[in-house]
């Protein structure tokens, strides 16, 4: 370890870029377990009867659900191919849950098939697609029902999916309708409900109001004469990108949902659920960062000074979508003065700023130049744009660091191209 140097997770940085080569998506296992451990003590420390869905559209690889499986944890999937990772890394297919607004049949085939513990049914469509499918496989299924609660949590719209006007699951007004049409069903099992308000939020109000509304849905749903007992109420959980700041605390937000639960559930006559969360971001997010080798650097003057590096929008797409903004340091020269305002700019044919004006020390071409707080949403919406081949990404654990993804390569580009009759 050289002094100077960026050491994240107790590694240093210049030295992993030296070994892996970059791009470079560097997760720290350590930190992982620690972001889940503290959502699991969070609710331990209330007494609250609760699961932890990871959310797999986060971050998934195969090492990344052994993780999870060593942690005692479930998944969230949303696809075939995040269910086939789960369960080809060993998870259990009852810790399993399949979200999707428009899923397949051959994706809800594949969830039966496979055991899947829970499907999550997003639209009234969906109850008869699913039940007749069950009865096709002659098995039974256990559901949740996803509910709008029209809750608007202050977050970027696109990642706002609380509100009626959404096109995940069914408005709070229709539920109760949804709920009957499952009980009338032969093969589906009404076992919750589920929200989830959106991604990126720093308040506990939306969420508490959330929980408020879902418990009288429950409510309401129970004098029906069925019996839900669990309520998911999604992720969401904001993660601060600037600083090391907590900005939501699992710990608060645990608590007061104690305290809701103590007080609502007898006022309105029903037995304490068991919550569900779906923590997606939160668990992974600062336990990534991102190395990239500067090369290109081009001044224009009195204007900009454009930084270059060999990453951008093909591996984190993020400030383009979102307008998200990341921190950054020279992990080479991690201690030298910052005294140099640039944009650093990826290598796409494209504008991919991936930072807009940040004070750096003094950069030149060779330096490394690490991305922090790049866990969520960046492998996992990463593509292959301009025939790029997406990074490794390299796994740390203690003081060892191996491959939990190998780096893509040209041949892995063509590997799905055919060539029609004509051309050959
Ligand atoms: N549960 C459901 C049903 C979800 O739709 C999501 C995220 C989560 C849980 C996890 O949310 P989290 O805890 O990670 O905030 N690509 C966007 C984020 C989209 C989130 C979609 N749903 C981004 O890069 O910010």
């Amino acid at each position: 370890m050289q002094k100077g140097h960026y050491i994240f997770s107790g590694h240093d940085t210049v030295e992993l870029a030296r070994q892996y080569a970059t791009p470079l998506y560097v997760i720290s296992e350590d930190i992982i377990r620690n972001n889940i451990r503290n959502i699991k003590s969070a609710f331990e420390k209330e007494h609250i009867d609760y699961a932890v869905n990871y959310a797999g559209k986060a971050f998934l690889n195969t090492a990344m659900c052994k993780i999870i499986k060593d942690e005692g944890i479930c998944v969230d999937t949303v696809s075939k191919g995040e269910m086939y990772t789960a369960l080809k890394a060993g998870i259990d297919p009852q810790d399993i849950t399949l979200h999707g607004s428009n899923k397949s049949e051959e994706e809800l085939c594949y969830a039966l098939e496979n055991g899947i513990g829970c499907i999550v049914i997003d639209s009234m469509y969906e109850i008869s697609v699913l039940n007749e499918l069950c009865e096709k496989k002659s098995r039974k299924q256990n559901v949740h029902i996803r509910v709008t609660p029209n809750i608007e949590a202050h977050t970027h719209e696109y990642v706002q999916t609380g509100r009626i006007d959404s096109k995940f699951g069914i408005p709070i007004g229709m539920a109760l309708r949804a709920a009957q049409k499952v009980s009338q069903t032969r093969y589906l099992k009404l076992t919750g409900i589920h929200c989830h308000i959106g991604s990126q939020i720093f308040a506990q109000k939306p969420f508490i109001i959330a929980a408020n509304n879902m418990l009288e849905l429950m409510s309401n749903i129970e004098a029906l004469g069925l019996d839900v007992h669990e309520l998911n109420l999604g992720g969401g959980f904001g993660v601060n990108n600037m600083t090391d700041e907590e900005l939501f605390s699992v710990k608060d937000y645990a608590s007061a949902l104690k305290e809701l639960l103590e007080v609502k559930c007898p006022e309105i006559d029903i037995p304490v659920p068991k919550i569900i969360v779906e923590p997606g971001r939160y668990i992974i997010d600062n336990a990534g960062i991102t190395l990239y080798t500067v090369g290109t650097i081009k001044e224009i003057p009195y204007m900009r000074k454009y930084v270059s590096v060999d990453g951008g929008l093909f591996e984190n797409p993020r400030p383009g979508m979102y307008d998200a903004v990341y921190r950054a340091c020279v992990a080479n020269r991690f201690e030298d003065e910052p005294n140099e305002l640039v944009t650093i700019s990826g290598r796409c044919c494209e504008t991919d700023t991936l930072i807009n004006d940040i004070l750096l020390p003094k950069c030149y071409p060779g330096d490394i130049v690490a991305v922090i707080n790049t866990g969520a949403y960046n492998y996992s919406m990463a593509g292959n744009y301009n025939r790029l081949p997406r990074p490794a990404i390299v796994l740390l654990k203690g003081d060892k660091s191996e491959l939990m993804v190998r780096r893509e390569t040209e041949e892995d580009l063509v590997r799905c191209d055919e060539v029609p009759s004509w051309l050959k």
